[in-house]
């Protein structure tokens, strides 16, 4: 079974189409770039699957559940995960502080009991985020003192405290320096390698898009042009008119 299906999605603001049409499935262990020029409906899709936004046509589910009429928070509960260019870390906080009250808010609430009896466990759950994003180092820093990378890093340990199934990454390289885009990619490389879980990523940078990606979907006027393998894709006489002509 697909871990997310997208099944003839639209969306129109007024008479305008953004999104039109798509159809997408990403598979458990799966990495789906999605690339297209600026414009061309990334973030829209982005918002449709997360649930900022509603199509007007058309389903989308996870797992097996519909979840197109699902608020956005009970998208999460149910495991999909998304970061956002505007970061959600505490600047005065540590690493280890950001990502403990994001534990603690996935278990928080109906589990408020959870607190006091584990704070032990608390601990071993941030110190094994925290080495799955390669940040234990950084665990006392504060979290404003970081390097744009190490920051990227800290905002996927935050999503992977909701514990995701399906990851949603928009423009996880934008304004990581040169240097540090490798250690990143290594990061995000090791999201879906043997976890289940599944990763739908935009990005702009090709060489870290042909290096990830198991599929890439290009979008263009917000409809899917095409969704195969990068070498297919890349060989794509349409594709290659549309987009890549038109420079990245
Ligand atoms: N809330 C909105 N109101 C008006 N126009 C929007 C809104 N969201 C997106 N758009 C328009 O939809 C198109 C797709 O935008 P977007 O999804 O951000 O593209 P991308 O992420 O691929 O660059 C653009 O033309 C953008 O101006
Ligand atoms: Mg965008």
């Amino acid at each position: 079974m697909a871990a997310l299906t997208v099944e003839r999605v639209s969306w129109t603001i007024g008479a305008v189409p953004i999104v039109h049409d798509v159809t997408l499935h990403l598979e458990p262990d799966e990495f789906v770039a999605l690339i297209g020029p600026n414009g061309a409906g990334k973030t829209s899709l982005f918002n449709l699957v997360s649930g900022l936004r509603r199509p007007n046509s058309g389903r989308i589910l996870l797992g097996g559940d519909d979840i197109t009429a699902q608020a956005p928070h009970r998208r999460a509960r149910h495991g999909l995960g998304r970061t956002f260019q505007t970061s959600a870390v505490f600047g005065s906080l540590t690493v280890a502080g950001n990502v403990a009250l994001a534990v603690q808010a996935r278990r928080g609430g109906a589990m408020r009991a959870w607190r006091r009896r584990s704070d032990r466990d608390l601990t071993l759950r941030v110190a094994e985020i925290l080495a799955e994003v390669r940040l234990e180092h950084r665990a006392g820093r504060t979290a404003g003192s970081l390097a744009h990378g190490e920051k990227r890093k800290l905002e996927i340990a935050l999503l992977l405290a909701g514990e995701p199934r399906v990851l949603l990454l928009d423009e996880p390289m934008a304004g990581v320096s040169t240097e540090d885009v490798p250690a990143l990619v290594e990061v995000i490389r090791g999201l879906t390698a043997g976890t289940g879980r599944s990763v739908l990523m935009v990005e702009h940078h090709m060489e870290v898009v042909l290096d990830l990606a198991d599929r890439v979907a290009v979008l263009h006027h917000g409809a899917l042009l095409a969704c195969d393998t990068p070498a297919a894709v890349m060989a794509d006489a349409f594709v290659q008119e549309a987009y890549l002509g038109e420079g990245l």
